[in-house]
């Protein structure tokens, strides 16, 4: 299985550089805020990355930069070795809200942007449909999203993402809104879906197991300010089982890695008298930084 799955990369050029890349914003009042500190990272084509760490440690900011939605104060990022100055057919962004156009069928929502691109119709119907069939989601090409279930219109946000054919899907926490059960059955598809594709894959989250499960790599980043803290190969055979022993015994690293940095954002939030007891997260911590950590 891990040979079939290595096969189906396709080889390791790097498709993103993102080099001694700064981001700081113009702080109220004056001076300003430094939310990444030179960020190097380099991701080979093909490759699944999961960039993993607490909330405001700057994973969507990478993402902006990547997809030219944002530029850096400092550095540069590059896709396929060309400086990148805005955004680009090549990469889309999935976000965890689907965002799809509620007075639009689903048919309709994933045929928006090759109608954007100008694909005449005929083309325009067969990837729809093809890429419908990919998501499981043809039988309800024209339902409306609201009579859609959550995993649902992640499929649709999924199908959508990808019937333009970028070389890179970048996706922002996608399955973070979902219910455990859900998450699992789409991670299993995200990971078909990959492997049929051989797309480049970015992907944020704050739940550690999820990166483990996904990711052949799991960047684990630090905060304040935001910076890469470690970048972990994660070697497992795929397709990986959502209970596999060896992806909880590797999560289990990984959290005692981000739990330091959760615990330093805390302590600069709360009081002196708070220490790491228990498992060291404050019930009422209004961040939700520790969710599914
Ligand atoms: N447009 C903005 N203006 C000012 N500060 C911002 C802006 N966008 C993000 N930030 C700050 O940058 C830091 C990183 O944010 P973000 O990339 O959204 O983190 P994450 O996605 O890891 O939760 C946060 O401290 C956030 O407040
Ligand atoms: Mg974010």
């Amino acid at each position: 299985m891990v040979d079939t799955y290595r096969d189906a990369k396709a080889g390791d050029a790097p498709i993103i550089e993102v080099a001694a890349v700064t981001k700081s914003w113009p702080r109220e009042g004056g001076g300003e805020v430094t939310s990444l500190a030179a960020v190097d990272l380099t991701i080979r084509r093909g490759e699944f990355v999961c960039l993993c760490g607490p909330s405001g440690c700057g994973k969507t900011t990478i993402l902006n930069l990547i997809a030219g939605l944002e530029h850096p104060s400092s550095g540069e990022v590059r896709v396929r070795g060309a400086r990148v100055e805005g955004p680009g057919p090549d990469r889309t962004v999935m976000f965890q809200e689907s965002a799809l156009f509620p007075w639009l069928s689903v048919r309709s929502n994933v045929a928006f942007p090759l109608e954007m691109a100008g694909v005449p119709k005929a083309e325009r119907d067969a990837r729809v449909e093809r890429h419908l069939r990919m998501v499981h989601l043809w039988r309800y090409r024209d339902a409306q999203p609201h009579e859609l279930s959550g995993g649902m219109r992640q499929r649709a946000a999924l199908a959508r993402a990808l019937v333009n054919d970028p070389s890179i899907l970048m996706m922002d926490e996608p399955f973070a809104a979902l219910d455990a059960q859900t998450r699992d059955v789409l991670h299993g598809e995200l990971e078909r879906i990959w492997v049929e594709t051989g797309k480049t894959v970015v992907f944020v989250t704050h739940n550690v197991r999820e990166a483990v499960r996904l990711g052949d790599r799991v960047i684990i980043m630090g905060t304040r300010p935001g910076r890469v803290k470690r970048d972990l190969e994660v070697s497992l055979a795929r397709p990986r089982e959502p209970n596999d022993r060896d992806v909880a015994s590797l999560s289990a690293v990984v959290e005692r890695e981000l739990k330091i940095e959760i615990e330093k954002v805390i302590r600069e939030e709360l009081d002196d008298a708070w220490t790491p007891a228990g498992n060291g997260l404050p019930r009422d911590s209004h961040r939700g930084m520790g969710d599914g950590i």
